[in-house]
């Protein structure tokens, strides 16, 4: 079998469609359009190309974006105050800081400032603890976005066993929940799980975020699994690849994910889609 490749680039195309048209409903009835900060501490090469994207989809989408870039040194009070002015602008209904922050920042005292309802990114124990109580609100963007993925290839979830590996705050642990929440029996591996074959192996749904490039190896893949790879590896050669040995495992999978091209442009489609729903649930006015 030689899977089909599951088409992020398209799907993510349709939600931003979708949030265009959400955006142009609230112009129509004289409401304002959503806004988004996005704030860039220091200039960290990956994370300038990744705002740089984010608020360029956000002017196509009709989306305000509002670009804070603050130098390296920034104290960890000017970015508090920061997030304190933007929780009070009432042109703002989304607050994205870009991570990782330089060292010397402490980012969760950060995360924690986001108001909840202005919270895009879905970072906050408040969002997260709805996510985990089955009343989700703002969802992290990749796992949503993976989400998206998934359902457009009907993955059925109930019966199903997905292996997450890699268990961070950003994409392994909220993937858990999501997954959980429409009924998929979990297993969330991580860099303690002694033997990670014995685990991908009896996978359908196989989730791969740890950010080392084919360390999934193909021949673990159950004939007919779905394979969501969230890897992002920069090779040496320039190209890119994901956490999973691509051509071994796309001829033993029922679908899979492309690097690029897979999850990247979903991420981007869910946080303007969180932004508009900001807007529409939390600040309608
Ligand atoms: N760094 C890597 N991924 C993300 C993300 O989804 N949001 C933010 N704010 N920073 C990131």
């Amino acid at each position: 079998m030689t899977a089909k490749l599951i088409d992020g680039k398209k799907i993510a195309a349709s939600v931003r469609q979708q949030v265009a048209a959400g955006v142009e409903a609230r112009r129509l009835k004289g409401l304002r359009v959503p806004g988004l900060a996005v704030v860039l501490v220091g200039k960290d090469p990956a994370s300038q190309v990744y705002v740089r994207n984010k608020r360029n989809a956000c002017e196509k989408a009709g989306i305000l974006s509002l670009s804070h870039d603050l130098p390296a040194d920034t104290s960890q009070a000017a970015l508090e105050a920061l997030i304190d002015q933007l929780n009070e602008n009432p042109t703002i209904d989304g607050i994205l800081v870009q991570l990782p922050l330089p060292p010397h920042l402490d980012a969760d005292p950060i995360l924690l400032r986001i108001r909840p309802d202005k919270d895009v990114d879905g970072f906050h124990p408040y969002n997260l603890g709805r996510l985990v109580q089955r009343q989700p609100e703002l969802r992290p963007c990749t796992p949503a976005g993976i989400i998206a993925l998934l359902d457009s290839v009907d993955t059925p979830y109930r019966g199903q066993h997905a292996v997450i590996v890699g268990a961070s705050n950003i994409v392994g642990r909220p993937m858990s929940m999501e997954l959980l929440l429409r009924g998929a029996t979990i297993t969330v591996t991580h860099r303690f799980t002694p033997d990670l074959a014995h685990f991908v192996r009896d996978a359908d749904i196989v989730i791969a975020a740890v950010g080392k490039p084919g360390l999934v190896k193909g021949e673990w893949i159950k004939p007919g699994a779905t394979v969501i790879d969230v890897g992002i590896n920069r090779m040496p050669d320039g190209t890119l690849n994901g956490d999973v040995e691509f051509e071994v495992a796309r001829e033993r999978a029922a679908y899979i994910t492309p690097v690029p091209g897979g999850v990247g442009p979903m991420t981007i489609a869910m946080l303007l889609q969180n932004t508009l729903y900001a807007a529409n649930e939390f600040h309608p006015g």
